[in-house]
């Protein structure tokens, strides 16, 4: 029945995921489809709470696991009130964010294991994957240079570039092993190549 589809954006702070998010939507607009935005963690009220708990500075810090479970949590509200029900009626919905993210930042970021977070994913959505992941790779240095000056960084911004350097290796790996679904797109360039990557992404995997 689904005529929808899936698309996800990943990578790590400062890659440009709400630009190249705006240009998907539009895209997809363009095409003439229905289309939902919405983010992870959150997407929902209860997703957004959650997303408070996940970002927010705490003495002691977060267990790996609690963190990895509280995003799964807030995935699982999401995918059954929001992205499921949006795809079971034909609708694009375009996540900043999915079970990507947890591989790469709980997985390989926290050291839990990439294959544990893919445990997971695999009991809270059973044969779902997005339909097409675009990873906007950056180098780190850049990332955090260009996340720099936002708002006062939230937990995860506060972490070191070696952090990072492990989630973008994680990227790598997922993007190795699922090289049709998940598209690296070089967003060290400037805006407008990395909007022209992300279009011939898009004619391409949805086009043919
Ligand atoms: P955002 O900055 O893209 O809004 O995401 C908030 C933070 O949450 C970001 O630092 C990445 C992190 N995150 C994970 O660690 N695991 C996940 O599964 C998701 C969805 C996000």
């Amino acid at each position: 029945m689904k005529s929808g589809g899936f698309i996800t954006v990943e990578g790590i702070e400062g890659a440009g995921k709400s630009t190249a998010i705006a240009r998907i939507r539009q895209w997809l607009k363009g095409k003439g489809h229905d289309v939902v935005v919405t983010r992870e963690p959150g997407g929902t009220p209860l997703g957004e709470e959650i997303r408070s708990l996940l970002l927010a500075h705490r003495q002691g810090g977060m267990a790996p696991e609690t963190e990895a479970l509280l995003m799964f949590a807030a995935r699982a509200e999401h995918l059954r009130t929001l992205i499921e029900p949006a795809l079971a009626t034909g609708q694009w919905v375009v996540c900043d964010r999915f079970s990507d993210a947890s591989s790469a930042y709980q997985g390989a970021g926290r050291q839990l294991g990439m294959d544990q977070i893919k445990v997971l994913a695999q009991w809270t959505h059973p044969g779902l994957e997005p339909d097409l992941t675009l990873w906007l790779d950056v180098p780190v240095e850049l990332g955090l240079r260009r996340a720099n000056g936002r708002s006062r960084p939230d937990r995860f911004e506060s972490e070191k570039a070696v952090f990072f350097e492990a989630v973008r290796q994680g990227y790598a790996q997922l993007t190795a092993e699922a090289p049709q679904r998940i598209r690296r797109i070089d967003a060290s360039a400037d805006l407008a190549t990395v909007t022209a990557g992300i279009e011939a992404v898009l004619e391409r995997h949805f086009n043919d």
